[in-house]
């Protein structure tokens, strides 16, 4: 199994260029099946999550073509079934925008019901509700939803919770139903907006994405676009934490430094300086005592899950008693126990992190539990002294290209090992002897 080996201690200096976001671009592939016509997708990010929905699509008929590493020519005339097999749905969440993407496309769909994950429950009935309004009856039977509608009719949609989710699958499946939909208390994040702007590329109508009410005037057919996936603010923020954490220096690069105020806002907060530039952004730390602050995940434009876990860290090396709020999801502290084995102080009251910070972290072995806790945790051995060793990467690998590469360009000392290789284990042994 391979691991990450970090000889931590380093402050990080340099720039990274970021990805395409994995989140954006996991709505933008369904939409490409929402027609007949060739769709190009360019600044694909080369990660697990991408290449199993690509796989996907491709299950299910799509003519999916590789033209480069972070480029995809996708092609839905070929989609012949309407239904997705479970081992997509069990190893790729997203692969459930295919209900909205089929039920729009061909009023038919049937994808396995995804089940809770490990940062929590994550029902999906506000997808169904919307399906639902738009005409659709819904059958949850033996663990598939099953979708038909004999036609989609535009209706009035008021979502009860903020969901990314269910906004987007309601995108994908009013943008060719007949008449106006309007969606109210809509998610508002980049990602949202990124397929609109796409689906309106092909020829949709949709207003207002990126505020408080969409409105979707149906249209018949839809066409074929070239379309460039936008930056990622997590894959961006997560570098800005390393950099704050390791008390370092580094411009994260080819960003929409908007879509990082939240971060931002919380870094210069604790004390860093921030520059931002027309599309990247610098975080300052060298030198800098860190300072306590209150932080709590909201939907965009709020603070982001997703990066909850790695402003935590910091927070673990910042002076004073900090606490970290979490309100998206209910199970989303699972790495504060590895974290407190690396000597951080942290301890968990309910949704909410309470951290006294200490003066320096201790290198340990801890195991990621998801995604972004995986990356949260290399950044807390980057920042530790000694030796860490972190598990359970192909959590990290899921949503971050050449993470390990990306971090050893601005001078972090890690490497990615399978531990059954003896003569590499016996060799980083020696080194962190
Ligand atoms: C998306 C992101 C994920 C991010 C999350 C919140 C993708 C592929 N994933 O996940 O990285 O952490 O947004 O920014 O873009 N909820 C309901 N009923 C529903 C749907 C959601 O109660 O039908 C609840 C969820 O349990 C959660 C909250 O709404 O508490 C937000 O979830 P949602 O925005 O839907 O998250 P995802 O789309 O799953």
């Amino acid at each position: 199994m391979e691991q990450y080996f970090i000889r931590g201690g380093k402050p990080l200096r340099g720039v990274v260029d970021i990805c395409g976001a994995k989140n954006a671009a996991l709505a933008l592939i369904p939409a490409a099946i929402l027609t007949d016509e060739p769709v190009i997708i360019s600044n694909l990010p080369d990660v697990s999550d991408i290449n199993l929905l690509l796989d996907a699509i491709a299950q299910i008929g799509a003519t999916v073509e590789r033209i480069d590493r972070h480029t995809a020519r996708i092609i839905g005339a070929t989609v012949n079934s309407y239904s997705l097999n479970y081992e997509y749905i069990s190893k790729i969440r997203a692969s459930y925008y295919l209900l909205g993407a089929l039920l729009g496309r061909f009023h038919k769909a049937e994808v396995a019901m995804p089940g809770g994950c490990v940062i929590g429950a994550r029902p999906i009935d506000q997808h169904i509700k919307g399906f639902e309004a738009l005409g659709a009856s819904i059958d949850l039977e033996d663990g598939q939803i099953k979708a038909q509608a004999d036609e989609l009719k535009g209706t009035h949609i008021y979502f009860d919770v903020v969901s990314v989710g269910a906004t987007i699958n309601v995108l994908l499946a009013a943008a060719m139903a007949d008449g106006i939909t309007i969606i109210e208390n809509p998610a508002k994040e980049p990602h949202v907006v990124d397929l609109a702007n796409m689906l309106n590329s092909m020829g949709a109508r949709i207003r207002g994405a990126g505020t408080d009410v969409i409105r979707i005037s149906g249209v018949q057919k839809l066409h074929s676009t070239e379309y460039t996936v936008i930056p990622d603010q997590i894959e961006a923020g997560t570098f800005l934490m390393a950099g704050a954490a390791t008390r370092g220096d580094v411009t994260v690069n080819n960003v929409i430094p908007k879509h990082l105020e939240s971060i931002t806002a919380k870094l210069e907060d604790i004390g860093c300086e921030i520059v931002e530039y027309d599309e990247a952004v610098r975080v300052i730390a060298d030198g800098c005592i860190l300072k306590n602050t209150h932080v709590k995940t909201l939907p965009y434009p709020g603070f982001p899950t997703d990066m909850q876990p790695q402003m935590a860290v910091v927070l673990t090396l910042a002076e004073g008693m900090s606490t970290v709020k979490e309100s998206i999801f209910e199970n989303r502290f699972k790495y504060a126990g590895e974290l407190a084995r690396m000597g951080a102080k942290i301890k968990i009251e309910s949704n909410t992190a309470m951290i006294t910070g200490v003066r320096k972290l201790k290198g340990a072995q801890v195991e990621s539990p998801d995604l972004r806790a995986g990356a949260a945790l290399t950044i807390a051995g980057l920042a530790a002294e000694g030796c860490t060793q972190v598990s359970g990467i192909q959590f990290i690998q899921r949503g971050y290209e050449n993470f390990e590469d990306k971090l050893r360009r601005i001078g972090a000392d890690i490497c990615k090992i399978d531990t059954d290789d003896e003569a590499a284990m016996d060799d980083y042994r020696q080194r962190c002897s």
